[in-house]
This record gives C-alpha cells, structure tokens and sequence, in this order.
C-alpha cells in the first residue's frame, strides 16, 4: 500500500435536503479526490457523514411530529441514499449523534479542561417560558425594525439580509412554538479559550502557507489578524450530548464543537466494525503517517482552519491536522440562493431524476467556484454536456470504434510503424497528463479539468489530421496504426476521466472490453501506455455513451424549476 491518505467532506446538516450547491463544495471533490488518490496507489480513507446536532434538528423534528433521534436517522438515510445515487466513493457515512462520537468529545473536552483551555461564564439569554428552553438567536422571529417584514429571524433579517440582534425584534416570539412568551435569563456556560490558543495556532497555520489554497489561508488569517475570541462551546438545549463536567450535565455540546470531531468519531464508527483490521488511531493520532485532506465550503473554513486545530491542539496529543484545506465559493441559482422552501434550485434527489449522476458530476468539477460565486443555469450546463461530452470525447471514442469496426472488424488493427505524427501527439500528451495530475493533486480543480478537455482535443485533432478514413482506402497498414493509436488513447482518456465520471468512464472502457481501471497513467512511460492494447485484442460493439440535452428539454426543466424567478 501507498502513503496513507484520510479525505474528509464537510458533514451536511441532516435536516433537509442536499443541493447542487452543498454537493459541490465538499462531497463531489473529496470523492473526485479519493478515487484520484485511489487510482495512485494511496491508502485511501474517504470519510463522510451527517452533522446531527443542534437546534436546526429538534425544529425540523418538530415540524416533522417526530422524536429528534427517529428524524435525524430517517434523514440520515435518505442523505445516504442519495450519496449513493451520486457515485460517491465514501469508506464510511456516519453519524455526529453516534456513541463513538461522543466518546471522542469527552475525551477532547476532558484533555482541554485539564489543560486549562475552558473557561466559565453566565451569559443573558433569551428564555422562552412556554417552550421551556433558550432559544438561540434564529429561533426568534420577529418583525424587522429596518424593513418591516414580519417574520425576520433573530439574527439576520432574511428579507433585507440585515444583520440582527434578537432584542431588536419586533413582537418577538419564539419560531417553535410561536409564543411571545420570552424573557432574558441569566445562564452559565463554557467557553474554548482560543485567545490563549492563538500563537500555538498561528505558528501551526504559518506551517500551511504553501500547502492550502488561497483562499483558504486568506480566511485563516484574516481570522488571526482579527484576534481570536473564545467561543461558547456549551449550549441550552436537549439534543446533543450532556456535557461530561460537574455543573452542566444538564447542558449540551455546541454543534460546532461536536461536527468537525465528528471526523474523527466516524472513523471511529467505521474501525468498530471491523476492529481486527481498522485502526482509528492508525488514522488520528499517527499524524506523520496520514496526509490528512479537507473539503468544504468557504463559510466552513474558520471552522477547519482555525477552531478545529486549536481544538486538537489544545488537548496535547498528536491529533493528526490538516495538510490541504480545500474551501471554495458557493453556486447560485439564476444569481439567488438554492431554496427548499422557495422551490428554487435544484436538489440532490431530484438532479439524480433528471440526469445520469456522472452529467452533474462533470458540469460541477469544471465550474468549481474557486475563486469566486458561481451561477448555475440550465442552458450553459446543457450546453457544457453537449459540447464537452458529445462533440468531443463522445466523438472522438464513437468514430475511432466505428472506423476500426468498419476498416478491421471488431479487433485492435494490427500492422503500420509509427510516424512522426504519432511521436509528436505522445510527446504531447505525455505533457498534458502530467499537468492534469499535478492539477488533480493540487487540487486545481478548473485547471485540471481544462486540461482533460485538452486531451480530448488533442485526439478530435489527431485524427483530422491523419484522416483514417481516407487512408483506409489505399494504405491499410498505415490507417491500422492510426486507429490503433485512437483506441489506446480512449483508454488512457476514460481513466484519467474515471475519479470525475466513474460510470461513463467505466462504460467506455468496457467498449474496449477493459475492466474498471486499477491504477493511474504514467506519463512518463507514454510509450508503453500507448501501446497497452495489443494489436488482435478484441473490442466490442460500437455504442453511443453520452446523448444530448435538446433546447426543448432545458426549456422545460428551466420553467420546472423556477429558474427565472426574481432573486432573493
Ligand atoms: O455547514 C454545514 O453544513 C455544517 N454542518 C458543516 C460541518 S462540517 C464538520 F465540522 F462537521
Ligand atoms: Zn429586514
């Protein structure tokens, strides 16, 4: 086995449904990164899963007439099962609300406290009467001083996107049971003294400067610049665990402290099925042993870049720390955010409806918001499948199987040295696949993928420029390595394509009778991948692998989708 290589995804709040824009912030590339890990030979751990906790569960379960633990495993499922439809390669799907889970908070937050990083403190806080319990702040509605609209929450106005505090709420009232009922009470928390982290945290990140993304080492210190503040880590509510210290059993963990130590108990959920050959440890606290790689979206990266490391860091063990931290812009829908409850956007499960997975896949990985928002629309994502996918790679593979079929039958052709013209397409794409793969293990996702499409190209150009069907009719040994040349260029184009597009790529190779691909292109041995399938190997039927989106459908599925509604 290669180097040890963990690949988390943010872990999606388990109430409501996953759309386009959570999928494209962390669960498509970490997957698109662990199949890539995978095919270099790492050992690879792609860990996921579903972050329980918190107020945003008990409402939703509410609303749902359900106990908190019942609707936050029946979502859990329904996350699962739609991860599946999308093709994603996860080791293990678990749970933050899960008893290993727990076991790894206790034993932070213990290592923390005996180390002097928890601090007490009696905060106000609204109390609603009726509810019996605090409400957190957007768990207050109320009508907004600025704007007038009458069901603004208490920490931001949803209407004119104001800023909140719940105390300047109008007719405040609470937004579980409706009852204006409140009063401000007086209650102790505690707190994760980061201040006393931050030099411990700023040497720690400076050590990242060359290994994450702009973007996110820009977030990371304008955090640090900003000086840290301690953060509440305790919180009034029922559903979370009880916190582990005389005074506050009656009090849970904050979401945020428990989600992002939820990496670490997954895998511990993952290890306890089978603990004869998972070791939890062996991924955790071996730090020198595991390249450790993040993805999220760019509101998650404080979070992961910051609170997190602190947190492990603070407990004085060899916690494994991030090495690569990916965090990028959000995807809009027609300029305005995905909502549920708008019926606007488009959601996991209903994407899977409309297209094979591998469509979504692709369109998202090429228009990755790196480096700022990005807007989705149906006829540019339409017009993306059908260029990229049908006038280019679909084309190159569909005439390169019809000429041999045609010219030589069902087999690789044999005969016809190679000329010039071949030595030069593989000295070329000897150069584009070793840029992809450094774009792929940088992470570059627009890059790399603008690379791949450059391949595709340069095989569309290849066989221009040599004209196998011409050449056919008077020099069959030549059209033979020509086509040849083709065949073995679909191959090496459908496994640099696999991380991104497993069941296209998969479907391609078993044209040419291969079988899902086990390991990566080398580029500098372009010869012997280029002679990889034999002349006489057999081949099988021609067919057609990707079909077009017609104008008429992206009409329809713009109309279905609200597409042109005025923005919030
Ligand atoms: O923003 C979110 O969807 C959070 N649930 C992400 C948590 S990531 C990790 F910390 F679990
Ligand atoms: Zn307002």
């Amino acid at each position: 086995m290669g180097k040890k290589c963990l690949i988390t995804s943010a872990l999606l709040y388990v109430n409501g449904t996953p759309h386009l824009g959570h999928v494209i912030g962390c669960l498509l590339p970490a997957d698109v990164c662990a199949r890539f890990k995978r095919l270099q030979g790492d050992e690879v751990l792609f860990i996921g899963g579903t972050d329980e906790h918190g107020t945003a569960s008990e409402f939703g379960a509410l609303k749902a007439g359900l106990p908190v633990e019942v609707y936050c495993e029946q979502n859990h499922m329904m996350h699962r099962k739609l991860y599946e439809g999308l093709n994603l390669s996860m080791d293990y799907c678990g749970r933050t609300s899960s008893k290993q889970n727990q076991e790894i908070v206790y034993r932070i937050f213990s290592a923390l406290d005996k180390n002097g990083y928890i601090t007490e403190k009696t905060i106000e806080q609204v109390y609603s009467i009726d509810d019996q319990q605090f409400l957190a702040d957007r768990y207050i509605v109320g009508t907004c001083p600025y704007c007038g609209y009458e069901n603004a929450r208490g920490d931001q106005c949803e209407h004119c996107t104001k800023v909140l505090d719940p105390t300047e709420l109008k007719n405040a009232r609470s937004a579980i049971s409706g009852s204006s009922h409140l009063e401000v009470r007086k209650t102790k928390h505690l707190f994760l003294d980061l201040p006393k982290l931050q030099s411990l945290i700023e040497k720690w990140v400076k050590t990242r400067e060359f290994m994450w993304p702009d973007l996110s080492y820009t977030i990371a210190q304008k955090w640090l610049k900003e000086g840290l503040k301690e953060r509440c880590i305790t919180r009034d509510l029922k559903w979370g665990f009880p916190v582990n210290k005389p005074g506050y059993e009656d009090k849970v963990f904050y979401v945020w402290f428990d989600a992002p130590i939820g990496y670490i108990g997954i895998t511990k959920q993952w290890s306890d099925e089978d603990p004869e050959h998972r070791h939890w440890e062996d991924w955790w606290l071996k730090p020198d042993d595991v390249t450790y790689i993040e993805f999220m979206g760019k509101d998650n990266v404080p979070f992961h870049s910051v609170s997190f490391p602190g947190t492990l860091m603070g407990t004085g063990e060899p916690w494994t720390l991030v090495s690569q931290l990916k965090g990028v812009s959000y995807l809009n829908f027609n300029g305005g955010k995905f909502s549920k409850s708008a019926g606007r956007g488009v959601f996991l499960d209903d994407a899977l409806k409309e297209f094979p997975a591998d469509y979504w896949r692709y369109w998202m990985m090429a228009n990755m918001p790196e480096t700022s928002d990005v807007n989705f629309k149906f006829d540019a994502f339409a017009g993306q499948i059908n260029k990229d996918l049908n006038d280019v790679l679909g084309n190159f593979v569909n005439r390169v199987m019809k000429m041999t079929q045609s010219n030589f039958g069902l087999v690789v052709p044999e005969g016809g040295a190679l000329t010039d013209e071949e030595k030069q397409l593989y000295a070329t794409l000897a150069d584009l696949i070793s840029k992809y793969t450094q774009y792929m293990n940088d992470l570059e996702w627009r890059k790399a993928l603008a690379t791949l499409r450059e391949i595709w190209v340069e095989g569309n150009n290849y066989i221009a420029r040599t004209e196998p069907w011409k050449v056919a009719k008077t020099d069959k040994q030549r059209a033979a390595c020509i086509l040849r040349t083709g065949l073995n260029l679909i191959r090496i184009e459908a496994i640099l394509l696999s991380p991104i597009m497993p069941t296209f790529a998969k479907e391609i190779l078993s044209l040419l009778k291969l079988p899902e691909p086990t390991g990566w292109v080398n580029a500098q041995d372009i010869n012997k991948e280029m002679s990889y399938l034999a002349p006489n190997t057999e081949l099988g039927e021609p067919r057609l692998i990707f079909s077009k989106i017609t104008p008429e459908m992206v009409t329809s599925l713009s109309e279905k989708y609200h597409e042109n509604d005025v923005k919030e």
